[in-house]
């Protein structure tokens, strides 16, 4: 039985025997702002909130947010409370307000100039600044407050992202023992001999290890991370189970590979999307020309340069191909008070206009970048108009660019260029797997994403699709929501009978075989 928003509903019933559900993440999933003096709401760019959006929706409950849109405050109650979607309330947005230093103290500094870097093999240098450091701990005191506030009253599963709030599921525990906390991070988990250089990392590791059950996309991530608590914290390690003891409170580690829901591919296209389609062609002077997509923040882990590059070497290889495509970039501009984003969009610009200047005609630019936000509407018009999507992140958790672009094409056509350092590439090997520090196989990646007969895509993409249909954000919440029913003490009372195997052990027998095929895969060249 396939996985749907109606069966997440009822696991969510039934495994959360009436607790409340309390999501906590930095990013709010709906923005309000100004816009010619008026208010308006924009869905942020990135994979947290496209993924937990629909299992709130599905589930209700209160998201626990930094209300960051300059309109934020005018929408909301006097608590910061608001129902969202905006168009359609379904559950409650909870907004916590927060000063500029506190911003650039904990999101700006700790989180993603010290926690982002140390987390992606990607050879940028951590800030290790005890002023953001102090910052951090004060941001996820302020959280906590909110969440106990919210949690007021009954029982309460608080579900919380992200390397923001490393410290929150400590501090939760200690005020209120009876809740259940789970934590999932969403990017990767580095290896001992890179974490541990980290001043502050036997805090930030015990302040994890306060989680009845902590989440990462792959094994190997699990892997990693117990491997820093072993060497860094006094604590008991049972590794057949993948657990950790310290002072009393028992963390299970799994893997959960997070995903999207395929349905809103439809939703967003309509039946109107070939119009919208040629609306953007005309804006951006594309013509009819072949269209290769990359859909990013613009952030140095996603391989933008690279992939420019990429294009570089396709022209000098095939110039045949000049005045035949576009590369369209499409760079939602991310934190752009951190020096390394600003320099990435400054040297991303440089990039494109050497290549057009290089190749380009008079009535033919090679790439184009849209260094701003788009909504899905746009997005998904793009994917679904396009000869092939590029995802070269050097390292990435999972990447949903990719597995969104697999849901927008109901016509079975359209190549994916998916890098191997991606959480995905180990569901989808039926994309062009690229290593993004090879021009040349980079190169290769997007002539195949111009050339590949259609047959060839067809096949391809079948495969892909089918595997996010059934892998989808759906059964990633259903199967964490039964690990997690699993440790409310109660819960196990009023569960109906077992009919079915129990889809963690399910998901767990895939998992390892899919990473076994990986493997096969990848030694079989
Ligand atoms: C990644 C992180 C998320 C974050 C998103 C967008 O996916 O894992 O926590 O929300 O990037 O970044 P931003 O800094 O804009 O929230």
């Amino acid at each position: 039985m396939g996985w749907s928003k109606e069966r997440l509903q009822e696991v969510a019933r039934t495994r959360l025997g009436g607790a409340k559900l309390i999501v906590v993440a930095n990013r709010e999933p709906y923005i309000h702002r100004y816009k010619d003096g008026e208010v308006e709401w924009i869905r942020p760019a990135g994979g947290l909130t496209t993924a937990l959006d629909p299992v709130m929706q599905a589930c209700g409950g209160v998201w626990v947010a930094h209300g960051s849109g300059d309109a934020d405050r005018a929408v909301t109650d006097a608590s910061g409370r608001v129902g969202v979607p905006p168009d359609d309330p379904n559950y409650v947005l909870r907004r916590v307000w927060l000063s500029k230093d506190d911003e650039e103290g904990y999101y700006y500094g700790t989180a993603n100039s010290m926690l982002w870097p140390l987390c992606h093999q990607v050879f940028a240098r951590p800030v290790f600044d005890q002023i953001h450091w102090e910052t951090y701990r004060k941001v996820n005191e302020t959280f906590a407050e909110a969440v106990l506030e919210e949690a007021q009253g009954g029982p309460a599963l608080v579900f919380v992202q992200d390397y923001h709030f490393a410290l929150l599921p400590r501090l939760l525990k200690a005020a209120r023992p009876d809740l259940v906390v789970a934590q999932f991070w969403h990017i990767p988990w580095p290896g001992p001999e890179k974490f541990l250089v980290c001043p502050w990392a036997r805090e930030l590791l015990d302040g994890m290890l306060g989680n009845d059950l902590f989440g990462f996309h792959t094994q190997n991530d699990c892997n990693n991370f117990l491997e820093c608590v072993d060497r860094a914290l006094e604590c008991r390690i049972d590794r057949e189970r993948f657990a950790v003891q310290r002072s009393g409170q028992v963390t299970t580690v799994r893997p959960f590979p997070i995903s999207v829901d395929p349905e809103l591919a439809q939703e967003y296209l309509g039946d109107d999307w070939e119009d919208r389609a040629n609306a953007m062609r005309k804006k951006h002077r594309l013509g009819d020309r072949a269209l290769i997509v990359g859909v990013d923040r613009v952030d140095y882990t996603k391989g933008i340069p690279e992939r420019l590059q990429a294009v570089d070497r396709l022209l000098q290889k095939h110039p045949e191909l000049k005045g035949q495509f576009h590369f369209l970039q499409v760079g939602a501009p991310s934190r752009t008070h951190i020096p390394a984003y600003r320099d990435l969009t400054e040297e991303v610009n440089m990039l494109a206009e050497r290549i057009n200047w290089e190749h380009g005609t008079e009535d033919w630019q090679p790439v184009v970048f849209l260094n701003e936000h788009h909504g899905p509407d746009d997005i998904f018009v793009l994917y679904r108009a396009s000869a092939g999507c590029v995802v070269s992140s050097l390292h990435d958790g999972m990447n949903l660019v990719a597995k969104e672009f697999v849901t927008a094409r109901d016509d079975d056509r359209g190549v994916l260029v998916l890098s191997q350092f991606t959480g995905a590439a180990r569901e989808l090997p039926d994309a062009v797997i690229v290593n993004p520090f090879d021009v040349e196989e980079m190169a290769d990646g997007l002539y195949a994403s111009l050339t590949m007969p259609a047959q060839e895509q067809e096949r391809r993409m079948r495969r892909m699709r089918a595997q996010v249909d059934d892998h989808n954000i759906y059964r990633w919440a259903g199967v964490l929501l039964s690990a997690i029913g699993k440790l409310i003490p109660d819960t196990s009372e009023v569960l109906p009978t077992q009919v079915e195997p129990d889809p963690l052990d399910v998901i767990e027998r895939e998992i390892a075989r899919e990473n076994y095929i990986t493997a096969l895969r990848l030694t079989s060249g």
